[in-house]
């Protein structure tokens, strides 16, 4: 047997046993999606903001782009707002715990939005019409209707853990493979058990102890953005690796050129997990903002109506070029990616797991 010809790689259908994680928020893109399973992987697309008739025509426009296997990638749980809002006291408290940045960057303070109504219902509707390959989705599981749909239309499915607890519910849903998502990884933490703040492990402690208990193959994520890393996962017993902020950093995704730059700069060296930007936990290169609301939880609005309120401040931070008040999204790993180029980097990554697995073998 060859390193890559791994449970993951025989359900996914695909040649090698790297996934390049989906990126919710308008950051994923078809052609990163379609170099990556083109060049022997599993491309994602993050598209839990997208409207139905958004991800019909990305799903479309993928297929046209590559015939091999990909994911689409939506959020079970996508809102944390009781009845989709807040009360009135509670917006206030948010409007004058963040009034500071919105006063330095002379812009007005947001008013409140309407409420939110959660849009998964009609998302995953899509995804059993357009049947994509894979449909991988975080912050849950879908109910058993939906899940015994994509077995009979032959859709692989993929739930995200970040405790092991969280992956023995998947297992017992049945799901096909869990990703064990490591507290190092980039963007949000799709915990959906206990609070993500009391699910932070690392990605190679909770695989082993997924590993442990658990039968269905295993992905591993957060931290790993070379051959050598995917080469560990494996040695760990993970069937795949996947990669995210590598991936990110590239040309290809639909991150912006900023965004790209800070993640090969010096200032990658420090990330924070922060509730301000968003309303739910996430990683990101460190800014001033994160850093001064540390212990003001309370006063942040619930996901995804944080989101909504700071989009306003995050359009004028990019404006006025303040970068410090600019959450951008990365992992820890950040500070050693080398590649700008996607497909350079998938065959940089499988070079260098071939290498090692040679190595051994020699
Ligand atoms: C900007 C950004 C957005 C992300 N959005 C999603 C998402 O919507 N759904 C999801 O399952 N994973 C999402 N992820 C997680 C990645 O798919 C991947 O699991 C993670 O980045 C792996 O860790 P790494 O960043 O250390 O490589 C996101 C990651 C980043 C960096």
């Amino acid at each position: 047997m060859m390193w890559y010809q791994t449970k993951a790689s025989e359900i996914l259908g695909i040649q090698y046993p790297v996934l390049q994680g989906p990126f919710g928020g308008k950051l994923s893109s078809v052609e990163l999606v379609s170099t990556v399973s083109n060049t022997g992987g599993l491309g994602g697309y993050g598209a839990y903001t997208l409207n139905p008739q958004e991800i019909v025509e990305v799903d479309k426009q993928i297929k046209a782009a590559t015939s091999k296997p990909y994911n689409i990638n939506l959020w079970v749980s996508d809102t944390d707002a009781l009845d989709g809002t807040v009360s009135d006291g509670q917006f206030k408290q948010a409007q004058q715990l963040f009034k500071p940045y919105f006063d330095e960057l002379g812009i007005d303070l947001p008013e409140k939005p309407a409420p939110f109504k959660t849009r998964f219902e009609n998302q995953v509707e899509v995804i059993l019409h357009q049947r994509p390959p894979v449909f991988s989705f975080t912050f849950g599981t879908p109910s058993a209707d939906i899940l015994e749909q994509c077995r009979r239309l032959g859709i692989v499915t993929v739930g995200a853990a970040t405790t092991l607890d969280e992956a023995v519910v998947l297992e017992n849903a049945g799901v096909d493979l869990i990703i064990a998502s490591g507290f190092e990884a980039g963007g949000h933490r799709p915990s959906f058990l206990a609070s993500a703040e009391a699910s932070t492990i690392g990605t190679f402690v909770l695989l082993q102890l997924i590993k442990e208990k658990v039968k269905t193959p295993v992905i591993a994520a957060g931290g790993i953005a070379n051959g050598k890393g995917v080469a560990a996962a494996l040695a760990l017993g993970a069937a795949a690796a996947q990669i995210g902020t590598a991936f990110l950093a590239t040309d290809e995704s639909n991150a912006t050129a900023i965004h790209k730059q800070m993640l090969f700069s010096n200032a990658a060296k420090y990330t924070t997990l922060s509730r301000a930007f968003t309303g739910r936990l996430g990683r990101g290169i460190t800014s001033r903002i994160a850093a001064d609301l540390t212990h003001k939880e309370n006063s942040f609005l619930p996901f995804p109506l944080q989101t909504q309120f700071m989009s306003h401040l995050q359009k004028a931070a990019i404006e006025q070029e303040k970068w410090d008040m600019i959450l951008f999204w990365g992992g820890q790993v950040a500070p050693i990616l080398k590649y700008t180029k996607a497909a350079e980097l998938m065959k940089s990554i499988i070079e260098e797991t071939a290498a090692y697995f040679d190595h051994l073998k020699a």
